[in-house]
C-alpha cells in the first residue's frame, strides 16, 4: 500500500497489555471508580483530595508501566512515512506517555497528560511525576489549592481540536486502535474522515460503539494487529 498521510487515534485499548487498565470493558476503571465524583471540574473544586488520591495513583501506574509493541509499531511507522516523504499524524486519547517514550514524536493528546500539572491560578503548566495534593504550591506561582492534573474531564474542551481537524482533512487513512468509540469528539472522528472521502480502518479487541464508521476492520490485541497493520503498509 503506497499510503503517504497516515491519522492514527488511540485509546486505552493500546496501552491495556502495558498494564494501564481501559475505562469501559468489563472491570475497567469507571466501573470500579465514579467519573461523575473524579472526572469534572465540579468533582475537583468538591473533593480535590479524592481526585488528587485517584490520579497520583494513576500517575504511578503509567510511571512503573512501559510500552509495549503497539506503541513501537506505531514509532516504526512514523519513521517509515517519513522516510518516503509522507507522514503521521499521531493523536491520542491516552494521558499515559508511551508513544513519547516508544519513540513518536508529539502526539497530540487530546485528553491531556498525567505528567503534567496545572496551575488554576496563575496557568502555569508543568511536568510533574510526584503525587499531587492541595497544598502542593505552584512552582511558578507559588500558591496552594491551585495545582491539578492536566487532563481533560468530562464537560471540559479537549485539546489540539485545530490540530487535528487540519490533519485529518490531508490524511489519506484514518486509523483508530483500541477505542470504545463512546466518548465524542474523538469517536465522531471516523465519521469525519469517511465524509472526507478518507479510508477509515478499526485495530481493536471488540467492536467499538461506532463500528459502523468503517470501511475496514481487524480484531485482536493491539500488540499483535498493530505490528501487522504496520507492516502491510510499510511492506
Ligand atoms: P475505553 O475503555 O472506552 O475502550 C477501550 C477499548 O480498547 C475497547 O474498544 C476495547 O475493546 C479495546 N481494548 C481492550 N484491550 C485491548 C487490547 N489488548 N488491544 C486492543 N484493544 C483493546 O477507552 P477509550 O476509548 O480510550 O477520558 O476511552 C475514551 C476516553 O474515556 C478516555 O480517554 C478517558 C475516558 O473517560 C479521559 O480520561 C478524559
Amino acid at each position: 500500500m503506497n499510503l503517504k498521510r497516515i491519522f492514527v487515534l488511540t485509546g486505552a485499548g493500546v496501552s491495556a497489555e502495558s498494564g494501564l487498565g481501559t475505562f469501559r470493558d468489563p472491570g475497567g476503571i469507571w466501573s470500579r471508580f465514579d467519573p461523575m465524583r473524579l472526572a469534572t471540574p465540579a468533582a475537583f473544586a468538591e473533593d480535590p483530595d479524592e481526585v488528587h488520591a485517584f490520579y497520583n495513583l494513576r500517575r504511578a501506574g503509567v510511571i512503573a508501566a512501559a510500552p509495549n509493541a503497539a506503541h513501537h509499531a506505531l514509532a516504526r511507522l512514523e519513521t517509515g512515512l517519513r522516510a518516503r516523504g509522507g507522514d503521521l499524524f499521531l493523536c491520542t486519547q491516552n494521558v499515559d506517555d508511551l508513544h513519547a517514550r516508544a519513540g513518536s514524536t508529539g502526539p497530540a493528546h487530546m485528553h491531556g497528560e498525567i505528567l503534567k500539572a496545572r496551575c488554576l491560578a496563575c496557568g502555569a503548566v508543568h511536568p510533574w511525576r510526584a503525587d499531587l495534593g492541595t497544598r502542593t504550591p505552584c512552582p511558578a506561582c507559588r500558591r496552594d489549592h491551585a495545582l491539578r492534573p492536566d487532563i481533560v474531564w468530562f464537560g471540559e474542551q479537549p485539546e489540539h481540536l485545530e490540530a487535528i481537524d487540519a490533519a485529518l482533512r490531508r490524511a489519506d487513512l484514518f486509523v483508530a486502535i483500541g477505542t470504545s468509540g463512546a466518548v465524542y469528539p474523538a469517536a465522531g472522528l471516523a465519521a469525519q474522515a469517511r465524509h472526507l472521502g478518507i479510508r477509515t480502518h478499526e485495530l481493536n479487541l471488540a467492536p467499538a460503539d461506532n463500528a459502523e464508521a468503517f470501511d475496514e476492520a481487524r480484531y485482536g490485541p493491539a500488540s499483535v494487529i498493530v505490528p501487522e497493520f504496520v507492516r502491510t503498509i510499510l511492506g
